[in-house]
């Protein structure tokens, strides 16, 4: 059964690691990262923004799609189907589908606004049992048509929104969605320091985790981080081990282009991404 990310990240918090956020597309994504949840005892959630889930044709085609999963692969770790990035609209939209938590991305309005939209939805989560992020400051780059320009996040307005009662916060740190530019120049710790200092025990969320060196991932954990989020690393090593198969001919052999066959290397090259990740992330054996 799906939960809310509310237990698994407090716990998190509590422990000193983080939960990874992982980034759904399709059946292949959702199997490889609940298999290495299940295999190496973590918790997880499998985020979606709202591109993919118009991929998938739907919200509730998802919603049953790892409902389904989670049963016919006897998952006992904990698992929470996360909106990424959602809009007001797509939020309410997931909160009705079946999702046991949801971000709302109201980090473009000005903070008024944030505020306003951010509790409304709050006030519905709660009743449901569905945990809530929000963001203040944004991630740099664009993540499924989702732009920001990456400022970091003003702290007191970090501490306006957590008031609201959300689960976690998501503030903008430095940190991009998609691979880092070669002038990067790294995690605002200060700003981090300064919004955790306002917003108490809070769990944070750090976006963009492609990329980020691990002595900076685990220093943000020390300091309050307990969900990182990873989309494109699955999607290059996806891609790369797909390319390999093609190059050496492999799916011209035999029936080498079964789908399932053609599709079983990047399937294995994400579980090896996500393992690498919940390791780095210290979730392994949290469960
Ligand atoms: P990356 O694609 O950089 O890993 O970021 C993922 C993310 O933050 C999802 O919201």
């Amino acid at each position: 059964m799906l939960v809310s990310a509310k237990e698994m990240l407090n716990k998190a918090r509590d422990g000193k690691y983080a939960v990874g956020q992982f980034n759904i597309n399709n059946l292949e994504w959702t199997k490889s990262i609940l298999t290495v949840a299940e295999e190496l005892k973590s918790p997880v959630i499998l985020g979606v923004s709202e591109g993919a889930g118009k991929y998938m044709t739907g919200f509730k085609t998802i919603v049953g799609m790892v409902n389904g999963m989670l049963e016919e692969m006897k998952i006992t770790v904990p698992v929470a189907l996360h909106l990424d990035h959602g809009t007001f609209e797509g939020a309410q939209k997931c909160i009705r589908a079946g999702f046991s938590s949801i971000m709302f991305d109201g980090s473009h309005y000005p903070i008024d606004e944030n505020i306003e939209k951010t509790k409304i939805l709050v006030d519905a989560c709660n009743v449901l049992g569905v945990s809530i992020e929000a963001e203040v400051g944004s991630i740099g780059g664009e993540e499924d048509g989702v732009v920001g320009l990456g400022e970091c996040a003003d702290p007191k307005e970090c501490k306006a929104i957590a008031d609201l009662g959300v689960t976690m916060l998501a503030a903008g740190i430095g940190n991009i969605h998609g691979k880092y530019p070669a002038n990067w120049p790294g995690l605002s710790f200060e700003t981090l320091e300064a919004v955790k200092k306002e917003v108490g025990d809070m769990p944070l969320v750090l976006h963009g985790g492609t990329g980020i060196p691990a002595d900076m991932i685990k220093k943000a954990i020390s300091l309050g981080v307990a969900k990182i989020n990873v989309n494109t690393e699955c999607q290059l090593s996806f891609a790369e081990a797909t390319r390999k198969y093609i190059e050496e001919g492999k799916d011209q052999q035999g029936k080498g282009f079964d789908p399932r066959k053609l599709l079983a290397p990047g399937a294995e090259a994400i579980k090896a991404t996500v393992r690498e990740k919940m390791e780095l992330f210290g979730s392994v054996g949290k469960a």
